[in-house]
């Protein structure tokens, strides 16, 4: 838990307009995500005093369009008893917990107090509350915190959501991180919790799992309900480091049963919510206005993050996804993802491309920068007999020497089920490339630090 210092001292002048960063200060996980009055609330880890991961604390910002943030006072600090770590929010409409007086709401967050360690012993991670009775402005930790202890020092990132009607309940989706275990609890009134369930170790566990969240979809096709398990790992992710995998099945209140389990260790037998180096930590919101489902992940990777060549911010937020489910025609289903794209924001480029996925031929799209130097991105489609893959190559995209292995290309092998010519969103916003195959259904988000905002998409084909 010691903050790691940065190693480069050359930096990229560029900072992103249209995803999220922090003012002048360090930023990894987005928190709390919920809509209340009129306002998306985007809460997130930070160091108040610093540019690398330390005195972790919620910071805080809101929006009313999900494109232009603006930041906050910090809204749950550090303190010398605990740090705030991961977890929700929500809006306590019937008052469950009792924190609201009459005519106020209360807005609840739910997140891990990570104790400092006592001497040789790791420190406890607790389920803690904390609380606003003015949408959001200003919070208070609950006097009875923590409000679930299984005496665990690896125990966290709480996302809690109602379940049910009139006479439903509270769930708790929580990690047992290293046993690699989502855990469900249930309550009445988000402080007194009843363990019920489950699920894991499944699919990839080479690294501990953190941050999960459970949301239920309509099936686009079919009109079918089913639910999502999201669950980030760290490292041992198909691209290297950290990454986020999800599970597809049903969930009854209860209990999570997924509706395929991969028997094989093939990390591409897994459902991975992006495919890129960068996106991690990815949750929802809770109580938006007209049922759409909004994700964000943090776009980085805990291999580099702490080195990335900006200053004095460090790390972004992806866009705002909009999530839907589909099956597509090998009958499973899948997550599509849709950006939030800006309307006008400096810097933002979006480019749209039709790729053959045709056997033996190669396309290339090149992002180049429109200043002085040769900085670029390329991204190679091709097809030999055993598939498709995109070759997504960041080696000369600017500052790249931070870390030993961040210039190395990722090769992301293209689903089955995406047809031939592929259509391809790309956009680019300074630092961050959010990549969106096939409509959405394959996502590869990375990060590359040019000296000169990366801008014209060209498309180059060989036979
Ligand atoms: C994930 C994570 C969480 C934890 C937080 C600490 O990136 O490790 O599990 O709550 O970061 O900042």
């Amino acid at each position: 838990m010691t903050p790691i210092s940065q190693t480069t001292t050359a930096v990229t002048p560029l900072r992103p307009s249209a995803h999220f960063t922090a003012e002048t200060s360090w930023l990894n996980d987005p928190n709390g995500l919920v809509h209340h009055d009129g306002l998306y609330h985007l809460f997130f880890q930070t160091n108040p005093f610093g540019s690398t991961w330390g005195n972790i604390s919620w910071g805080h910002a809101t929006s009313t369009d999900l494109v232009s943030w603006e930041e906050k006072p910090i809204a749950i600090p550090a303190n010398e008893q605990e740090m705030a770590f991961s977890g929700s929010a929500v809006v306590d409409s019937r008052n469950t917990a009792g924190f609201a007086a009459d005519g106020e709401t209360a807005l609840v967050a739910i997140y891990t107090s990570a104790r400092p360690p006592v001497g040789e012993a790791p420190g406890l991670q607790t389920q803690s509350l904390a609380y606003s009775v003015d949408a959001g402005t200003t919070w208070t930790r609950y006097s009875g915190n923590p409000v679930l202890d299984i005496d665990s020092s690896e125990f966290r990132d709480p996302k809690v959501f109602w379940h049910g009607g009139d006479d439903g309940h509270w769930v708790m989706v929580v990690v047992e991180a290293v046993a690699r275990k989502v855990l469900f609890y249930t309550s009445p009134n988000l402080i007194d919790w009843s363990f019920s369930s489950g699920f894991g170790p499944a699919h990839a566990t080479g690294g501990v799992w953190e941050c999960p969240d459970l949301f239920p979809l309509q099936v686009d096709s079919t009109g079918e309900t089913r639910w999502v398990l999201v669950v980030s790992m760290n490292p041992g992710a198909r691209a290297g480091g950290s990454g986020t995998q999800y599970f597809v099945g049903d969930f009854d209140g209860t209990t999570f049963v997924a509706e395929r389990l991969s028997t094989s260790d093939d990390p591409d037998s897994y459902d991975w919510l992006d495919y890129g180096r960068d996106y991690y930590a990815a949750v929802s919101f809770n109580n938006t206005p007209d049922g759409r489902r909004l994700m964000i992940g943090w776009a980085s990777n805990w291999d580099y993050a702490n080195k990335t060549p900006t200053a004095p911010w460090r790390s972004a937020m992806s866009l705002v996804r909009e999530i839907s489910l589909t099956r597509t025609a090998d009958g499973r289903c899948r997550l599509r993802q849709t950006p939030v794209l800006p309307v006008h924001a400096d810097g933002v480029t979006v480019s749209e491309h039709l790729i053959p996925l045709d056997l033996g031929q190669r396309s290339t799209i090149v992002l180049d920068t429109d200043g002085v130097g040769h900085e670029h991105v390329r991204l190679h489609f091709e097809r030999d007999e055993a598939g498709a893959h995109l070759i997504f190559e960041r080696e000369d995209s600017g500052l790249t020497d931070f870390h030993s292995t961040f210039a190395a290309p990722n090769r992301v092998p293209i689903g089955t089920h995406l047809e031939s010519p592929m259509n391809v969103q790309i956009v680019v916003d300074a630092t961050i490339i959010e990549v969106f195959l096939g409509d959405g259904v394959q996502t590869v988000t990375e990060q590359v630090f040019p000296a000169a905002p990366l801008r014209s998409a060209r498309t180059v084909r060989h036979a």
